[in-house]
This record gives C-alpha cells, sequence and structure tokens, in this order.
C-alpha cells in the first residue's frame, strides 16, 4: 500500500509567470519563428483507446500541460500563440466539462486560438516530434536537420541546461517520491515472491503520490542486465534486489534513483564488500561535483575509486593507475557516470548528443568513455545523477571480449563474488552556486541503512 506522506509536496505547480518567462527568454533569442508541438496521443489498438498522453517535453518546458495536439508558435515580432482543439460539445458526454479556449488562455497566461486557425508554418524552425512524424507532416518537410532547427535546438538547450526556481521545486518533488518509492519497496520485500511484486509496491507508492514512472523501472535479481524490464523473476532469499525506479511529476520532471538491496535482508560479506566499493565511488564522484567541473572527470574519478577498490578485494591485479588506462574498469562498469536530468530522465536525449556534449568535444570510442553520455563542464542550475555500478556481465568476461585485459582478473577471487551480479547506486544532484545538493539524499544508502530499511526501519 501507499504511505500517506503529507510532507511530499506532490501537487507543486509551476507559476503561470514562470511559463511567461521561458517564453519570453526564448522569444528574445530566436530571429525566426519557432514551432513547439506538444504531439499527438497513440492508439494502444483503436483511436478511443490510447496510451497516457505525455507531451513533447520541449513543450512541458513552455506550457506546463500535456494538451493532445497543441501547438505553440512562437514569433519573435508578435509573441507566443498556442494553437489547440476547440472542445467538442460531445467531449462532455465522455470526458466532462472542458476548458474553452479562453478560459485555457487565462490559465496558461498566453494567447489561445483554434487549431483551425494555424497559419501556414512552412518557414518555421521546430524540432522532430515522437509520435510518428507529426511535426514533419504539419510542416512539410523533414524536421530537425535545418540550421534554423538546429539553431532552434541549441537556444533550448541553453535555456534548459539550467533549471530555473520552479523547475528545481519540480525536480525535489519528483525526487521526495522517488525517494518514498525505494523506501517502501525496501520495506515490501519481506513479504514478495516475484520482483513484479516489488515493483508494484513501488509503483503503487509513486500513484500514491498522483505521479507516473519517468522511465520504465527496472526491478530485479539480474541487476548485471543494464536495462532489464522484465519483472518475472523469483526472488530468492541470497539475492540481491536492484531497482532504478523514478517518479515523474504532474508537469513532467524526473526522478532517476538506483538502489540495491538483500532479499532476506542481510547482505553476504562479498555482497557488503562489493557494495561498499560502489558505494565509494558513488560518494567520490558526488564530491567532485562542483561547478566549472568538467562531468567527463567525474567519471573517471568513479572509475578510478572503482578500480582501487576491486583492487584491494583482490579480484583485479595490477596497478590501479595503469589498469585506469587500460580501460579495464569497463570490464565491470560498462557504462558512463551519469547524465543531465530535468524534463527527460536523459534530458534532452531526443536531441542526440547535442545537450550532453559541449560543442567541440564528443563521444569517445574507448570501452571506458563511450557510454558517456555527458561532456560539459558543471554549471550552477543544471542537475544531473551519479550512478556508478559493478557488474558481472558473462558477455564481458569472455576471452574474445577481454583480449589482452584477461591478465588484470583474478577469476578464482571473482569466483568467490558469484552472489553478486550488479550493483549501481544512483542520486540526483544539484549543481549549486559553491557545490552541490544531493537531491535524492533521503533513499537508505549505507549497506546498513538498507537493511535497516528492509526490516521496516
Ligand atoms: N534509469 C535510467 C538511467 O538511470 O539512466
Ligand atoms: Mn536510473
Ligand atoms: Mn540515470
Amino acid at each position: 500500500m501507499a504511505s500517506t506522506q503529507s510532507d511530499i509536496p506532490t501537487a507543486v505547480r509551476t507559476p503561470r509567470a514562470a511559463f511567461q518567462a521561458r517564453r519570453n527568454r526564448l522569444l528574445s533569442r530566436i530571429e525566426r519563428r519557432a514551432v513547439l508541438l506538444a504531439g499527438a496521443p497513440r492508439a494502444r489498438n483503436f483511436p478511443a483507446n490510447r496510451f497516457p498522453f505525455r507531451a513533447e517535453s520541449h513543450f512541458l518546458y513552455l506550457i506546463g500541460d500535456s494538451i493532445p495536439d497543441a501547438v505553440l508558435v512562437l514569433d519573435p515580432q508578435s509573441g507566443a500563440v498556442l494553437y489547440a482543439h476547440k472542445p467538442d460539445p460531445d467531449d462532455a458526454i465522455w470526458h466532462g466539462p472542458s476548458p474553452s479556449l479562453a478560459e485555457l488562455s487565462d490559465s496558461l497566461g498566453v494567447s489561445v486560438r483554434p487549431l483551425s486557425e494555424l497559419p501556414d508554418l512552412g518557414d518555421a524552425d521546430a524540432l522532430p516530434t515522437h509520435d510518428g512524424g507529426s511535426a514533419a507532416r504539419l510542416l512539410g518537410r523533414p524536421v530537425g536537420d535545418t540550421l534554423g532547427d538546429r539553431q532552434l535546438a541549441d537556444v533550448l538547450i541553453e535555456l534548459r541546461l539550467r533549471h530555473d526556481e520552479a523547475a528545481v521545486a519540480q525536480l525535489r518533488a519528483a525526487a521526495a517520491v522517488t525517494v518514498a518509492a525505494h523506501r517502501t519497496g525496501m520495506a515490501a520485500t519481506p513479504g514478495c515472491r516475484f520482483e513484479y511484486h516489488v515493483r508494484a509496491a513501488m509503483e503503487a507508492e509513486i500513484m500514491g503520490h498522483a505521479m507516473a514512472c519517468s522511465y520504465n523501472p527496472i526491478v530485479t535479481v539480474r541487476g548485471e542486465i543494464l536495462h532489464n524490464e522484465t519483472y518475472d523473476n523469483p526472488i530468492g532469499d541470497t539475492d540481491l534486489i536492484l531497482a532504478d525506479v523514478g517518479a515523474e511529476t504532474r508537469e513532467g520532471w524526473a526522478g532517476d534513483v538506483t538502489r540495491v538491496w538483500p532479499a532476506g535482508g542481510r547482505f553476504s560479506s562479498t555482497q557488503r564488500a562489493l557494495y561498499d566499493v560502489v558505494l565509494k565511488a558513488e560518494r567520490a564522484a558526488i564530491d567532485a561535483v562542483a561547478p566549472g567541473v568538467r562531468y567527463r572527470d567525474v567519471h573517471h574519478i568513479a572509475g578510478r575509486e572503482l578500480i582501487s577498490g576491486l583492487c584491494e578485494l583482490g579480484i583485479l591485479r595490477g596497478d590501479p593507475d595503469e589498469l585506469f588506462h587500460r580501460g579495464v574498469g569497463a570490464v565491470f562498469f560498462p557504462h558512463g557516470v551519469g547524465h543531465l536530468l530535468g524534463l527527460d530522465v536523459h534530458d534532452m536525449e531526443d536531441l542526440g548528443d547535442r545537450a550532453g556534449y559541449a560543442a567541440g568535444r564528443a563521444r569517445a570510442t574507448s570501452a571506458r568513455d563511450r557510454y558517456l553520455r555527458l561532456d560539459r563542464d558543471l554549471q550552477p542550475g543544471m542537475a544531473v545523477t551519479i550512478e556508478p555500478g559493478f557488474y558481472a556481465i558473462e558477455g564481458l568476461l569472455t576471452p574474445d571480449a577481454l583480449g589482452d585485459r584477461a591478465d588484470a582478473i583474478d577469476r578464482n577471487v571473482l569466483k568467490r563474488f558469484s552472489d553478486v551480479r550488479g550493483i549501481r547506486i544512483e542520486d540526483d544532484v544539484l549543481v549549486t552556486q559553491t557545490g552541490h545538493e544531493v537531491l535524492t539524499d533521503g533513499a537508505p544508502k549505507t549497506s546498513s541503512e538498507v537493511e535497516r530499511a528492509v526490516a521496516g526501519g
């Protein structure tokens, strides 16, 4: 059952003035008309049976409400106009009273016109939508690739990279509910026989705060499968449960947290030892988060710390520095240390690496860095995740996959840790003027805190 945590500000709403300020900032930075689409609802099977509708994130940033098919036109000369469906009288039968366009205009603080009055937008800049191409259909051309489209993307990135006060309030609300979901998942585990039972307890907590999941939850005893989205495994007493679950506010802002806990309530000595190695790497990476710091360096701090810990346990052998340079860490930590967080759980990844990578920087091809999603210098107002991990992935431990890194791994020692498949510890971190704030630090994290939470404490 979802708990009732009245101290969680679940209903926090962004004031109308904050959306107006965002639209005005965008208008002051563009020279040509820009079009931002909410996108179209998708049918599950027949049109009246739809998937839950969530508008495109750029639209949500500027309007805050998922209005199906709505089109926001920003004209640097004449300002913002939102085009939306006029309520159909029959809507009253199925959906109850709908606001008139005048009422919508009043509540959003923007001029609203019926979609039937949408002007010709052939020369406007736009971004692709994820609903099967409604942007391309509307503009009559492929969207996203012209110079103007790219300039529009860059302006939105500039605005969305550093969160304003209202956005931070949303992220805090998402973080609070995300933390509650993890506590609930831990406490529910002793009564759960399958992964889906734990998942259900966590989602109930999120739903109980009128939020949704910000991505498909990962709740699994097979934590080494990084994007495991199945929930059917039985839970054994000696298993570790890895839960990567986040809440999303009504306005679309995301939380993204991973915790790992022992299904039977107590970590084994080998599980605890590896858990502490990952925790130390996570803490070192979080400690490094501050304005002006290059995020790739944070990734490397986590990677070095992990290698040192694995050397101390005897799983790796050799000089930690040399192992780091040879990319040996990627055998056990094959992903980046985190990503931007905002309206999207991987914020603005709809624009590829344009948002995550500073101009002049590009993804490396090395095993160590190729999955790093963010390589910018951190600035106050950015939110990032920090999420190092340790995974025993059979496919990365074959002689072929290891190549000349095989000598660095002591297979006999590794075997002793066979009760660990995957451990990741993930928090949401806001960059402040002087350093950082961990938005999700209410989630139990040390091995003893986690054990207490599984025991219901
Ligand atoms: N939950 C997706 C991620 O952690 O990146
Ligand atoms: Mn995650
Ligand atoms: Mn993440």
